[in-house]
Order: structure tokens, then C-alpha cells, then sequence
């Protein structure tokens, strides 16, 4: 639900003040100098707050910062050059000699340098981690790995993405197992509206970690305590997790994590990877299946997987994309994720600010700093589609958000790279859209 608020500052005066230097305008950027001028923005940029010389150095490295405002790394994150870069030379090298065992071996190094960055990066051991193409993938891996017997009950959230929903319709479809929905809207009472569901029957329960159409964060870790406890296995969906908020597998404690590499972390297009707790390996058998996830078989039917999370990888896959993910890994630690989360945090809090400041607009995502990320839902008047005003702003505006599923709902995802600058132009943008749209009802 929407949660208005009395604006604390008129619109005009809030966006006044981010351009002349006003009580929001203390940490200065000039950044949007090499932007293109948000249409609706004073054409000359003066101090804006929270940036600084790193992520201007940052912004210079993203091609497609040039083009557009870009709020869209909720769907797809736009690539520095440098991955494209390590892309490239990965595939090049492949290209020498694919088949050549010197080539495979330093491909193959290449992989493993990926899955140890996923693994730094989210508290896990390399050896729980499987690399896959996408988010799906790894939620379907873990969703196919029960043999679901008619009856059969799996828990999931009321803001599941159709990555989660489509493969839970099918096996409805296929085995005639049963869905039951719990409400994620208050993050507080998520544990026991889950464990009210709870039944003998219960396989599985599986959530949005992060909701991409609310931005609020489900309680991983008591959540998993719980279900412990009652011997439940917990899948989360981290599609909107690793690069917008802190994850720690380990601590979170769930059996899986599922998550990508081309949203938040910046990395190409089709890499992803899920996370196994090595007690839940055995429990989560194998559905679909090739060579290289076997560490012995032979011609008459044995065969034994290798001994970790990588028996879920098979066959030949997209070497130089995880090449190109091990770069926007180590790119990003470089830049330091302290100050890339500290800054999201300060930028989706400005977001909020500006929102607040609107007679027009409310927010969807959470206020508090302590629940806020990257994900700022804006909710629009009823007199408008947010479907329409995400066509209007990307054609008319080079303004890149996201329609999510509330009808008057559009996301602004808020990265590190984004500059106050162009938080205040969209919002100022939204906020006249929803006041022409008003005018006319
Ligand atoms: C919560 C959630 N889950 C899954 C997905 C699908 O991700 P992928 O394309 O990596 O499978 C998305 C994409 O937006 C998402 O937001």
C-alpha cells in the first residue's frame, strides 16, 4: 500500500534548491554537464549532493550513462567498458584454439575466477555456488528437484516476479501441487503470516528476497531460523538482492539463493548463479542434467555428481559472460561496496525527499533508511498508467524506469552511478506527467 505524506518542502522549492546550491546542495557534482539535459531541469547544473570524484570516474566507464537517465538496473544494469572489454578478450581467446586444452583450462580459470567473486561477494563458499544464465534458472533448478506428488504445498510471496510465479503455475499444472500465498507487504509480520501457512504438506516456500515492485526486503534470516526448525527448505529469489543490499548467505541462512549477474551487479546480459547450502546438496537432486556436472560415470549407467553446488552446471556455456561478470565483480569491489550501499541509501532517501515534496506523487517503497535500496516505487495519481508514463518518459525524456505491477505504479532504480541531479529531474518529470494527467480527469 501507498504510504502518503504531508510534503515537508513544495516540489519547486526542492528541485530550486538542488540546482542553487540550496540546503540539499552541499557535496557537490558537475557530472550532469556530460549528461543529457533532463528535460524539465535548469539547463545548468550547479552543486548537487553525495557525489564525488569515484563516481565520476565510475559514470565515465558506462557508455550508456551518455544516452539516457538510467533508473532501469532493476531490470537490466548498464555494463561498464571494462566488462565489455573482458568480454571480448575472453571470447578472442576461446577463439584461438576453443578445443585446445591450454584454451579450455585458462577458459575454465576464467569461470572459477567468477564463482569466487559471487562468493565473496555474498558470504558463501566457492564451492556453493552454480553458476546459471539467468535468476529463473537456479529457481527453477531448486523448484524441479522435488518430486512433487499431487497435494504438495509450496508457500510464495504476493509480489513474486513471473520468473517465480510462471514455474510454480506449471507445477500446478504438471503434478497438481498446490500454491499458497502469503501477503509481503509488512516485512515485520512476514515470518508469521508464512508459518500460519505452514501445513505437513508444505515442500518448500519461496520468496522475493527484495520485492521488485515494493523494494521491501523479507526477513531472510529470521525466516530461515524458523523454517529450520520445522525441517521446511527456504529458496530465496535474489534477482533485486547482491548489488542493491547487503546479502550474507551464510548468515541469511537459507537453503538457496538464486540471483543474476545483469541487474545491480552490472555484469552481461544472461549470467546468474545459485547458491546451495552444502546440507541441502543431497536433498536437492538433479532434474535436468549433462557432461561436466558428473565427477564419475561410466558406459553402463554410474555415475556420481561432483561434490559441490557446480553438479548443477552442465555442458558448454557462456564462458565469456561469466569473464565479463568476474570484471563488474571485481570492478565493484574495487569502487568499495561500503560506500556504493552508503550511497544508494543517501540517494534513495534524496529520491523519497523529492517524492515527498510533490502534491501528485506518493511512495511505495519503504521511507525508513534502515529498509530503504535501490527500488524507489513511486505511486502515480489514479489518473494515470504508470505503463504509459514509463513509454512517454523513455521516448520523450531518455528518462529509462519501470512500470511494476501496481497499475499506478513505476520504479526508480537508484544506483550508486545515479547523480542527485537526475533523481530530482525525473521526479519533477513524474510529477508534472501526474499533474497534466489530474488537470485532464
Ligand atoms: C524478483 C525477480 N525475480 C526474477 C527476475 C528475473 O530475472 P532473470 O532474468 O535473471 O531470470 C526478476 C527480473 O526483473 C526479478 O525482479
Amino acid at each position: 500500500m501507498a504510504s502518503r505524506k504531508t510534503p515537508r518542502l513544495s516540489r519547486r522549492h526542492f528541485v530550486t534548491s538542488l540546482f542553487v546550491g540550496g540546503a540539499a546542495a552541499t557535496a557537490g557534482s558537475t557530472a550532469l554537464r556530460s549528461s543529457p539535459a533532463p528535460s524539465g531541469a535548469p539547463a545548468t547544473a550547479a552543486a548537487a549532493p553525495v557525489s564525488s570524484d569515484w563516481v565520476e570516474a565510475a559514470r565515465a566507464q558506462i557508455p550508456a550513462l551518455q544516452r539516457s537517465l538510467y533508473f532501469q538496473s532493476g531490470a537490466y544494469g548498464p555494463s561498464p567498458h571494462r566488462v565489455m572489454n573482458a568480454m571480448k578478450a575472453a571470447l578472442d581467446l576461446q577463439n584461438e584454439a576453443p578445443a585446445d586444452p591450454k584454451i579450455i583450462a585458462q577458459i575454465t580459470d576464467l569461470e572459477n575466477l567468477c564463482r569466487t567473486r559471487i562468493a565473496r561477494l555474498t558470504g558463501a563458499d566457492p564451492t556453493e555456488v552454480a553458476l546459471t544464465s539467468n535468476t529463473t534458472t537456479g529457481l527453477n533448478v531448486v523448484l524441479w528437484s522435488i518430486d512433487w506428488k499431487a497435494g504438495d504445498e509450496i508457500i510464495i510471496g504476493d509480489e513474486e516476479h513471473p520468473a517465480m510465479l510462471l514455474p510454480v503455475y506449471n507445477l500446478e499444472r504438471r503434478f497438481g501441487v498446490r500454491r499458497r500465498v502469503v501477503p509481503v507487504g509488512d516485512p515485520s509480520r512476514v515470518v508469521a503470516e508464512v508459518l500460519d501457512r505452514l501445513t505437513p504438506t508444505t515442500r518448500l516456500v519461496a520468496l522475493s528476497h527484495v520485492s521488485r515492485g515494493s523494494g521491501r526486503t523479507v526477513p531472510g534470516r529470521e525466516l530461515a531460523a524458523a523454517l529450520r526448525a520445522r525441517n521446511v527448505r527456504l529458496l530465496l529469489d535474489g534477482a533485486q538482492g547482491p548489488g542493491n543490499v547487503r546479502v550474507n548467505f551464510r548468515e541469511i541462512g537459507c537453503d538457496y539463493y538464486s540471483l543474476c549477474g545483469h541487474k545491480w551487479l552490472l555484469g552481461p546480459k544472461g549470467t546468474g548463479a545459485l547458491l546451495v547450502r552444502p546440507d541441502a546438496l543431497e536433498a536437492t537432486p538433479i532434474s535436468w542434467t549433462g557432461s561436466r556436472a558428473q565427477a564419475t560415470f561410466d558406459e553402463v549407467g554410474n555415475v556420481t555428481w561432483l561434490p559441490d553446488a557446480r553438479r548443477y552446471e552442465f555442458a558448454t556455456r557462456n564462458s565469456a559472460g561469466f569473464a565479463g561478470l568476474a570484471e563488474a565483480l571485481g570492478w565493484l569491489d574495487e569502487l568499495g561496496w561500503d560506500r556504493i550501499h552508503a550511497r544508494i541509501i543517501e540517494l534513495a532517501g534524496f529520491a523519497t525527499q523529492a517524492v515527498q515534496a510533490s502534491q501528485h506523487l506518493a511512495m511505495t517503497s519503504p521511507i525508513a533508511a534502515e529498509a530503504r535500496n535501490g527500488i524507489v516505487v513511486v505511486r502515480l495519481p489514479a489518473a494515470c498508467k504508470a505503463t504509459a508514463a514509463y513509454q512517454t518518459l523513455s521516448q520523450e525524456d531518455r528518462m529509462l524506469l519501470s512500470p511494476v505491477t501496481h497499475p499506478q505504479d513505476i520504479r526508480i532504480s537508484v544506483h550508486f552511478f545515479n547523480l542527485p541531479q537526475e533523481i530530482a529531474a525525473v521526479i519533477d518529470r513524474l510529477d508534472r506527467y501526474a499533474a497534466a494527467a489530474v488537470a485532464k480527469a
